[in-house]
């Protein structure tokens, strides 16, 4: 059950924000007026966003907690204001102190950046009317409750209609505002992915905690596309924005031992690479483990069940461990090929040659189908210095070598173990 507000009803003839009335015209007759928009002083941040934060539009961070959602805030806030920009940073869950502990920490506690410890969400609503800051961060909106609804605070029924409110007034007053919200284990907003409706633009920032790299990713943007993504790690002070994330992801990368192979993935529209790894070690159980970490178990069982039909590999009394290096997940298909390299790779105790990248998806019948893109992974291939990829025949035809680095393409795992000499 959740608890609505029933609200006041309008007097006649207003009109609700954003509603403008008005005859039916062509489109072509409205004028095109490009948004205003403000680079933050986070490049990054902004390729994400779309090319800057656009005035009066609100953005909801989502995240697991302590993944560095209030970091990430608190940077863009103190680069703002660095700009001379007047930003407001509304602390919810922790005390003033606390935050000004943490700017100390990033640098930025000199620049200005207003902050004000408030959990209700018309106070905060009063606050952007009095202050008129530029732009404003609310951390977090689990923490915000309004005096129209008589529920507890984080409720399903406060969350939404704090945010529907500051969403109205950030509209009226042009404030970007920037939302943060916490990720349950199940992947949504503690409940309210009735927010990302409620928002123009949802970015998720993703990692493995135990790691230092984390991803920014847009999942919906009215302002732009979603297929940028920012990589960041995180450091003693604070984020700094990643420029070559395949050298990142492949820095601890170990030379010369089975089940390590290097994939070409794509984060967003950007080819990125990374590494998988396997174990395979013989189980002492009836039931023998899959562990895949950053992958679809479902999906490595497929690969696994394949890789024993069609290439005879005994898999069926091993363990096997999979990983992604890096804390990365990944969901495309293309990873099928470099999974089954790695398996095959550690089963056979062979390693496989260091100057390789694969990349394809991986069919029931052991066929190896096309994925998008091949140019621009083949293109990153060669610019981390690889010397080969290994990639689905359908996409190597036409595709020329770039800088030396050669694009070999196979239809089938027969193939694919005949390539990387695992056969
Ligand atoms: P935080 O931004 O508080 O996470 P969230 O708001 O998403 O819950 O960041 C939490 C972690 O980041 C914390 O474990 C400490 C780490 N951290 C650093 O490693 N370096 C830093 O400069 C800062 C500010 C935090
Ligand atoms: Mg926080």
């Amino acid at each position: 059950m959740v608890e609505e507000a029933v609200p006041e009803p309008r007097p006649r003839g207003v009109r609700a924000v954003g509603a403008v009335g008005g005859a039916p015209r062509p489109i072509a007759s409205v004028a095109a007026g490009e948004s205003l928009r403000r680079g933050t002083g986070l490049g990054e941040l902004d390729r994400v966003l779309g090319g800057g934060l656009v005035q009066g539009s609100v953005v909801l961070v989502g995240g697991d907690p302590g993944i560095g959602k209030s970091t990430l805030a608190l940077q863009a806030c103190g680069a703002l204001a660095r700009q001379g920009v007047p930003v407001l940073y509304v602390a919810g869950e922790e005390s003033p102190e606390q935050v000004r502990m943490r700017a100390d920490r990033l640098g930025i506690a000199e620049t200005g950046v207003l902050i004000v410890a408030e959990t209700s969400a018309d106070a905060v609503a009063d606050l952007i009317e009095q202050t008129r800051p530029a732009a404003v961060v609310v951390d977090s909106i689990q923490t915000l409750h309004t005096a129209a609804l008589a529920s507890a605070p984080g409720s399903v029924g406060q969350v939404r209609e704090s945010a529907a409110l500051l969403v109205t007034r950030a509209k009226a007053s042009g404030v970007a505002c920037f939302l943060i919200g916490h990720v349950t284990k199940e992947g949504t907003l503690a409940g309210p992915r009735v927010l990302e409706h409620l928002v123009d633009t949802v970015l998720y920032f993703e990692g493995d905690g135990a790691h230092a790299l984390r991803v920014l990713r847009a999942v919906k943007n009215r302002f732009g596309s979603t297929n940028e993504v920012a990589v960041f790690e995180m450091g003693e002070g604070g984020l700094a924005e990643v420029p070559n994330p395949s050298a990142a992801f492949l820095a601890e990368r170990p030379a010369g031992a089975p089940g390590s192979a290097v994939l070409a993935t794509l984060e967003g529209s950007r080819p990125v690479l990374v590494e998988i790894q396997a174990l395979v070690s013989r189980s002492g159980l009836a039931m023998p483990r899959r562990t895949t970490i950053g992958l679809d178990p479902g999906r490595v069982a497929l690969l696994l069940a394949v890789l024993e039909k069609r290439m005879r590999m005994p898999l069926h009394d091993q363990d096997v461990f999979l990983n992604v290096a890096g804390g990365l997940r990944i969901d495309e298909p293309a990873a099928d090929l470099a999974v089954v390299a790695a398996v095959a790779s550690s089963a056979r105790g062979r390693p496989l040659a260091d100057d390789v990248v694969i990349w394809g998806e991986v069919g029931l019948t052991g066929e190896v189908r096309a994925v998008g893109r091949a140019e621009s992974r083949l293109r990153e291939a060669a610019r981390q210095g690889f010397r080969r990829c290994v990639l689905p025949a359908s996409n190597a035809r036409g595709l020329a070598a770039v800088d030396g680095t050669r694009a070999e393409g196979v239809a089938a795992l027969d193939q694919l173990f005949e390539a990387l000499a695992l056969a």
